[in-house]
């Protein structure tokens, strides 16, 4: 099954609680405000958590993920402008003001991906737009995620987590058993997130023609060893 199919009912259920985003919101609208910014994409967007800040805000919100599963979802939530696209062909009707992709997007490009995604979302930006990201750190997805097994078990649903780690990813098996009437129905997905070094993602955002480039942790946070967010914010020239 793909990715982000079965997973798209119970995602917000089942969000983490190191997903804050009321906090990483507001450095978003921080950074929101200075540019004076009126038109988003959140890309990746999916079931919507941040688009829904967004739109609540008062921006306009165009939300791209590739899962019409996760968007259906997102589409219930509020009245941005979805659209079902892969974000490394990311392509908008007119260029937006600001953009940003939270929660692990940029996680699933593979490292020689990454600079054709950031040039894609160059140009869909207006000249000094911002650009906001977060990536799992290298020591979230070695050290916390690693080959570990993970199981939430709930009244109505079920979920495994089992993971393995590669030098260059880690795979996610993810096994939900959910209650429908008498009986609990199993659905397996499959998710590879890849491990990029802060280095590699600055590197490919210069390339990209990106500057500016701020690095925190958590949105704001100071970046520490065992930081296990890491948030780029940078400009298109
Ligand atoms: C961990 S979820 C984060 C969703 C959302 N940003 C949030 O904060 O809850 C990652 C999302 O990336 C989307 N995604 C992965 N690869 C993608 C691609 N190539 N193009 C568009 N969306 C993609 C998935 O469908 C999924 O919705």
């Amino acid at each position: 099954m793909n990715s982000y199919s079965a997973l798209a009912n119970i995602y917000d259920t089942f969000s983490h609680n190191d997903c804050d985003y009321e906090s990483w919101s507001q450095y978003l609208f921080d950074i929101a405000k200075m540019g004076k910014v009126t038109s988003v994409v959140d890309i990746a967007c999916g079931t919507g958590k941040m688009t829904q800040l967004l739109a609540k805000q008062g921006f306009r919100v165009v939300g791209v993920d590739n899962s019409p599963q996760m968007l259906a979802v997102a589409g219930q939530k509020c009245r941005a402008v979805f659209v079902q696209q892969d974000m490394k062909k990311l392509a908008l009707p007119s260029r937006v003001d600001m953009a940003v992709c939270v929660n692990d997007g940029v996680n699933y490009l593979k490292s020689n991906q990454l600079q054709g995604f950031f040039c894609q979302v160059l140009q869909n930006l207006k000249t000094g737009a911002s650009f906001v990201f977060d990536v799992s750190s290298p020591y979230k997805l070695q050290q916390i995620l690693g080959n570990n097994v993970f199981y939430d078990d709930r009244e109505d649903v079920t979920l495994l987590w089992t993971n393995k780690l590669s030098p260059t990813h880690v795979d996610f098996s993810i096994t939900i058993f959910q209650k429908q009437g008498d009986v609990y129905v199993r659905s397996d997905e499959q998710h590879t997130q890849y491990i990029h070094t802060p280095q590699s993602i600055v590197d490919a955002l210069v390339q990209s023609g990106f500057c500016d480039i701020v690095q925190t942790a958590d949105y704001g946070k100071q970046i520490s060893p065992t930081s296990q967010r890491l948030t780029f914010w940078c400009k298109k020239a």
